[in-house]
């Protein structure tokens, strides 16, 4: 697997690529300079050695490790799992309370009746969120969804019951998101019926009038797939691919930015109990060229608050050659998108043109800050039900991704910043198929972009199995991975690995440096004096024979 060109030999009618040459590096093409397959092998850390590092959880017959909340305040981790909830100590993932929580029978065979299989019939949990002293949690219950708020303390106490239409999918596979907001409303994103082919932005609980998308109108959603939602500022912020509806040319997917106001109360006559606020724009994901090479189908988001980036892994469509990119996208570039000119059509026959927006800057019609005396903007009801697409497409950090990546499909990511000694470096931990994390250096400097630092096999050998959820911990510098049929922690270092000063510094890890004085290898703050603790993040780090 190496760095590679796409080689373009012919456009089709619509701008449609056909990719020729998909990996020069693995097909070594002799015209190729080498210069473009430059890349050497990663290091590989075994399952064996990461195992004095790691601690392991798993329960007998329990599968589908997908869902993480973190109780600080407790010290402990929320886990949400098939048919079971379990609490485990967030220091070494030892079970504290396991409460089971599947369908009954009845549920089970009804779901069964209606032609889906024993696998699918069960409590697959998919929103897990804490709230105060409350846990919101609901599950799939064989095609039943159902919702539960319970004690943050003792999970298996449940405080009130209620429906999970809209709130959380029918079936396993679909992807769906949800969160809490600091005033206690849900926002969730998913679809609302068995079939799967009704999708929803909803809003309820909390003290909000519920409010949801614009019904069987694939202007608004188009068999979307969400992936992500954040609460930022007066905004909540979806993050999904759905099929572009913009385009003529074919079915393409297209990536989305989406987002509608906190403050929004619904229409009158006009909208009414739909959102009046809702947005969306494209996000560019793209290798640059005279063509540029897309990565259409957005996979996972991971919002880095301290800078208000947000990462993305797109990914090539399952019916192409598999490739993946990381892109990042700073917040500034998004309402930059939002506060631009929007694309309109009047009808199904024309096409879509750019119109000029009526309210840049669109606050939610709050007042503006800094400026008393400032005017309240509502955005009218005619103007919510036309304009919701923007014209710009939202750009990211660097022309060209952070990371490309051929022939395989990254799933989740989380991002750490780390202060090295010369510098501070973003580090992503990407989460492959195959149960592997990638530790991955993110940068524009040209010699160190994409660096894979090291790749950690989290099975045993002989196992594979995709990363279902990755959460970091800043409190105790460690990594937790929700995988099928376990869940693992890892620290994000390992420093005190390097036995020597070349081991320490050819790692090229910027958490780790060599302390001349107390002659270890450390971490920046295990380090005697900043002028005794040395790096060398000057390459990749490669694979040692
Ligand atoms: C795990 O940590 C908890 C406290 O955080 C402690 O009580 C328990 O003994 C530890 N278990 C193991 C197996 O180390
Ligand atoms: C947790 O809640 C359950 C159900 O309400 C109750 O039976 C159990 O005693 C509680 N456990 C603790 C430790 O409070
Ligand atoms: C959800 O997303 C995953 C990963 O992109 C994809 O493989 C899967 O097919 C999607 N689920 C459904 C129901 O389409
Ligand atoms: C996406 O980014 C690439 C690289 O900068 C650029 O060439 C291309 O025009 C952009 N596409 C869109 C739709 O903005
Ligand atoms: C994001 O945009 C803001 C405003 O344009 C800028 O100040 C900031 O430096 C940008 N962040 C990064 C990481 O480029
Ligand atoms: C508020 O709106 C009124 C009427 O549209 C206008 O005359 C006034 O200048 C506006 N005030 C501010 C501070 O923008
Ligand atoms: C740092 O790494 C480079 C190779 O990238 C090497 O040439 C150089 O000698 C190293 N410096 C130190 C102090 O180890
Ligand atoms: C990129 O990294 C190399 C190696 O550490 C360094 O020599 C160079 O100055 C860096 N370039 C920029 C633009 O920071």
């Amino acid at each position: 697997m190496g760095e590679s060109g796409w080689g373009v030999r012919s456009l089709s009618p619509c701008g449609l690529l056909l990719v020729v040459c998909a990996s020069v590096c693995l097909s070594q093409q002799p015209s190729m300079k080498p210069a473009e397959c430059s890349r050497k092998e990663h290091p590989v850390v075994s399952h064996q050695a990461l195992r004095p590092w790691m601690f392991e959880f798993s329960h007998p017959g329990v599968k589908d490790y997908s869902q993480l909340a973190v109780d600080l305040s407790r010290n402990q981790l929320i886990v949400g799992a098939r048919n079971f909830l379990f609490t485990l100590s967030l220091s070494n993932v030892s079970l504290i309370q396991a409460t089971e929580w599947a369908p009954d029978e009845d549920t089970k065979r009804s779901c069964q009746s209606k032609g889906k299989s024993e696998e699918e019939c069960q409590n697959y949990v998919r929103v897990l969120l804490i709230s105060g002293m409350t846990l919101f949690t609901c599950g799939t219950n064989a095609f039943t969804p159902v919702c539960m708020t319970r004690q943050v303390g003792n999970v298996s106490a449940v405080l009130d019951t209620v429906n999970g239409v809209a709130r959380c999918p029918y079936d396993p596979r679909h992807n769906s998101t949800a969160m809490v907001t600091e005033r206690g409303e849900l926002y969730a994103a998913t679809v609302i019926d068995f079939s799967g082919r009704d999708p929803v932005i909803y809003r309820s609980l909390g003290n909000m009038p519920p409010l949801r998308s614009a019904q069987y109108n694939s202007k608004w959603l188009n068999e979307p797939h969400f992936v992500s939602v954040y609460e930022i500022g007066r905004f909540t912020y979806f993050f999904l691919r759905e099929t572009a509806v913009e385009n003529d040319c074919g079915k393409v997917v297209f990536s989305r930015v989406a987002r509608v106001c906190k403050n929004d109360m619904g229409g009158r006559f006009l909208l009414e109990d739909t959102w009046t606020t809702f947005m969306k724009a494209r996000l560019n994901c793209s290798r640059s060229g005279e063509i540029p090479f897309y990565y259409n189908e957005l996979q996972s988001t991971f919002y880095l608050p301290e800078q208000d980036l947000i990462y993305g892994i797109f990914t090539t469509n399952v019916n192409s050659i598999s490739a993946s990119a990381v892109c990042a996208f700073n917040l500034s570039a998004v309402t930059q998108a939002f506060n631009g000119p929007f694309r309109y059509q009047e009808n199904p026959r024309t096409a879509w043109l750019s119109t000029p927006n009526p309210i840049p800057n669109f606050q939610c019609g709050t007042l503006e800050e800094g400026s008393p005396g400032g005017n309240l903007t509502e955005r009218s009801l005619q103007d919510a039900q036309r304009l919701y697409l923007m014209n710009d497409v939202v750009q990211p950090l660097t022309v060209n991704p952070l990371l490309t990546q051929d022939n395989l499909r990254l799933s989740k990511l989380v991002v750490d910043i780390v202060q090295g000694r010369e510098s501070l470096y973003h580090v992503m931990y990407i989460g492959t198929e195959y149960g592997t994390i990638l530790k991955t250096l993110s940068t524009s400097n040209k010699s160190l972009q994409g660096c894979y630092l090291e790749e950690l096999r989290l099975l045993p050998p002989g196992k594979i199995g995709p990363i279902k959820s990755l959460q970091i911990l800043h409190s105790d510098r460690s990594l937790i991975v929700g995988l099928d049929d376990r869940l693992v922690k890892i620290p994000l270092e390992r420093c005190s690995s390097y036995p020597s000063e070349v081991h320490c510094l050819e790692a090229r890890d910027p958490y780790c440096g060599w302390d001349l004085k107390q002659k270890r290898c450390t971490t920046i703050e295990g380090s005697s004096n900043m002028n005794q603790w040395t790096q060398n993040i000057t390459q990749c780090p490669v694979r040692k024979p």
